[in-house]
């Protein structure tokens, strides 16, 4: 689909486009009058939306779109009359107008053997302020587009998307942008010391893989700044069976999408040199399939981490926070001014907020009220749990330094006890945990295709624009 801005009045287009008119009250339907169709939908009054439902709006237009065939349709969308949206300015407006056409035009069809094309092939904004819809636009286009990659990515099965499979998707993706990607292979992994990373992978025979991708969007004199890059650090477990303690019946379905976290990272560094930041953001992915075999790591075995501390793995099934632990010790080799780690690392995390939201977990006051705001602004929104000192005392290892679930296995506070985890690996640095379990994949009001969201993109990109 194809999204145009035009200052011409709708009469041009009349017999090239459909029509989409706001109706307040009664039933969507499709009108013809003169030979000329245009679509109704039914929003109430324009400064009764808000960000929010601006969002669902725009995608069930969309939907209504596919449902009726239509190919062109023209959009007529006054920024001044939506006051209810006026809390952000008129690019954020046609951002995310642009940015949700896109994420609800999306469907996964790699694995169908006649892959339905989507009809609707154009969306022509009308607005009298062209150049600044243009903007917007064009920046929500591109959050969309990479958005989309990474739903690409998570609803790849495991057996297509091994850690090498990752690493080359995401230098395929990132060629032709001013990124550099590099992957570490398992002999690297090991020589750096990533005993989580190496541990967590060797029950698979697709061995681990470390991407890291450097996008450097300053001019030079921004360049001799002190002032280190962003860092986002995304889980990537290519599949995650549970290891030895295996996952039970239903819950290990969908377990190939325990990538999103690194698959949201890709698709944000994408983004951000697509959209030629000037700013210095870096990626990294520690990829692995948690796996079962004779070789895979056992309940109680102990693993040197890169930190030089020593982790006891007392349950197979979290993995997650002990490849990220080798990942967020390594992004300290970059001074981060920020450091953000994106995972869907506990099923508690839905239990805790059910599927609307992305789990922040902080010791910074300051950083969880802003992602908060940003959450809101983005689209990809986060709810906040505590992170206090108090809970360090869950994360103590009975014969080594640290273990990776409460010695016991306690059912409380899950999603924090796996955040004062990796919060061992993060002392000093400015770092927010984002648990996105509860939107790794779409539920129905969220007008998406089934799947992946490619969340947290969206909020990853306004991150980078903002530090
Ligand atoms: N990948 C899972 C968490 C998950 C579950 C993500 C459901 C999305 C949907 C993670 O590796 C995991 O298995 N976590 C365990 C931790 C437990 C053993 C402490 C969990 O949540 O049960
Ligand atoms: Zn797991
Ligand atoms: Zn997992």
């Amino acid at each position: 689909m194809q999204i145009k801005v035009s200052s011409k009045s709708r009469e041009a287009f009349l017999r090239t486009h459909t029509h989409i008119t706001f109706i307040e009250k009664g039933v969507e339907r499709l009108v013809e009058r003169d030979g000329i169709t245009s679509l109704e939908i039914v929003v109430g009054t324009y400064e009764k939306i808000t960000p929010r439902t601006l969002r669902t709006l725009i995608r069930s237009i969309v939907q209504s779109a596919k449902k009726h065939h239509l190919k062109k349709i023209t959009l007529e969308l006054p920024y001044g009359a939506f006051t209810g949206c006026h809390t952000y300015p008129e690019e954020w407006f046609w951002s995310t107008v642009a940015e949700n056409l896109l994420l609800a035009d999306y469907e996964h069809t790699q694995y169908k053997s006649k892959p339905k094309k989507s009809p609707l092939t154009e969306v022509l904004c009308l607005t009298a302020n062209a150049m600044r819809a243009t903007q917007g636009v064009t920046r929500g286009s591109i959050i969309a587009q990479s958005a989309n990659s990474a739903r690409d990515i998570a609803n790849t099965t495991g057996g297509d998307m091994t850690p090498a499979l990752l690493a080359s998707y995401a230098k395929k993706l990132c060629t032709n942008t001013h990124t550099k990607v590099t992957v570490l292979d398992e002999k690297r992994i090991h020589a750096l010391g990533m005993g989580g990373l190496m541990g967590v992978g060797k029950g698979s025979k697709h061995p681990p893989r470390f991407i890291i991708i450097d996008y450097d969007g300053r001019d030079a004199k921004a360049k001799k700044s002190k002032v280190g890059p962003v860092v986002f650090v995304g889980k990537g477990i290519t599949f995650d069976t549970g290891g030895l303690q295996v996952k039970p019946g239903m819950a290990m379905y969908e377990m190939h999408m325990d990538m999103s976290g690194g698959a949201a990272v890709i698709a944000t560094l994408h983004a951000i040199a697509t959209l030629k930041l000037k700013k210095h953001v870096i990626g990294i992915i520690p990829a692995a399939e948690n796996a079962i075999s004779s070789e895979s790591i056992r309940p109680g075995d102990v693993m040197t981490m890169m930190s030089g501390k020593t982790v006891e793995m007392l349950h197979t099934d979290a993995e997650g926070r002990v490849i990220l632990a080798d990942a967020l010790h390594y992004a300290r080799t970059y001074n981060p001014s920020l450091i953000v780690d994106v995972a869907t690392l506990t099923g508690a995390a839905l239990v805790a907020v059910g599927q609307h939201a992305h789990v922040i977990l902080t010791k910074d006051r300051a950083l969880e009220d802003k992602f908060r705001e940003l959450g809101e602004e983005s689209g990809d929104y986060t709810f906040p749990l505590p992170l206090w000192d108090e809970y360090t005392q869950y994360t103590k290892g009975v014969h080594a330094d640290i273990a990776n679930i409460t010695p016991g296995d306690s059912r409380f506070g899950g999603t924090i006890n796996g955040a004062a985890f990796l919060s061992h690996f993060t002392k000093g640095l400015p770092w927010v945990h984002i648990d996105m379990a509860p939107r790794m994949t779409s539920v129905p009001s969220d007008k998406l295709a089934k799947g992946a969201t490619g969340e947290p993109t969206r909020l990853l990109v306004k991150i980078a624009e903002c530090y």
